[in-house]
């Protein structure tokens, strides 16, 4: 019986964080003129500061994640890679940003490994605790350490990719596995202002 009992909480622990990871944030965003985004100041995958400003002139594809992440994030960052190719050379005219929402063990390196398993025109931030806390708030980003049985910690957050224009205005989400041909074409249409 003990051992069924533990099986059961294990079974519990490895579903936790895909559970918590899948959970969506800031919901209602798929009309209207939200107001979404805003002043950040993280560090890039060389440590070198960078503002929102470093945004603007071209569309953006923006999303919080962390590179421990079972499942969400991956899933994400394999799609995103799909995208790019998809959309052939424009791709070029479009940020492709992933923030992390844990500094503490996303370290610029740690960003630059990771997203080495990547399409490369994938930008990884990251920053000092608070500075990501602002960035994520700015985005209406939710994020939550999870703690873990046996130690660690992972981290609950939203999920879906943030569309902007080249002017830093809100466009539109794309929901977590939204199918690729809807994605692109929304990347399409964003790119064709
Ligand atoms: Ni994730």
């Amino acid at each position: 019986m003990r051992r069924v009992l533990l099986a059961a909480a294990a079974v519990l622990v490895a579903a936790a964080p895909l559970a918590a990871c899948q959970r969506e944030g800031g919901g209602g965003l798929a009309g209207g003129r939200v107001q979404l985004g805003g002043p950040f100041n993280l560090i890039d995958m060389n440590g070198q500061p960078v503002t929102e400003k470093a945004l603007l002139g071209k569309p953006t594809a923006i999303f919080f994640g962390f590179t421990y992440c079972p499942e969400v994030c991956p899933t994400t960052l394999t799609d995103l890679t799909a995208w790019l190719k998809a959309l052939g050379p424009d791709a070029d005219k479009l940020n492709v940003v992933f923030v992390s929402v844990d500094p503490e063990r996303d370290t610029p390196e740690q960003l630059r490994l990771y997203l080495s398993n990547f399409d490369p025109r994938i930008r990884g931030l990251t920053g000092a605790p608070d500075a990501v806390a602002k960035a994520a708030k700015a985005y209406r980003v939710y994020y939550q350490k999870v703690p873990q049985e046996g130690g660690g910690y992972t981290i609950d957050h939203s999920s879906s990719v943030y569309l902007f224009d080249a002017k830093g205005q809100f466009v539109a989400p794309i929901a977590y596995q939204s199918p690729p041909e809807r994605a692109v074409s929304q990347l399409r249409a964003l790119l064709a202002g």
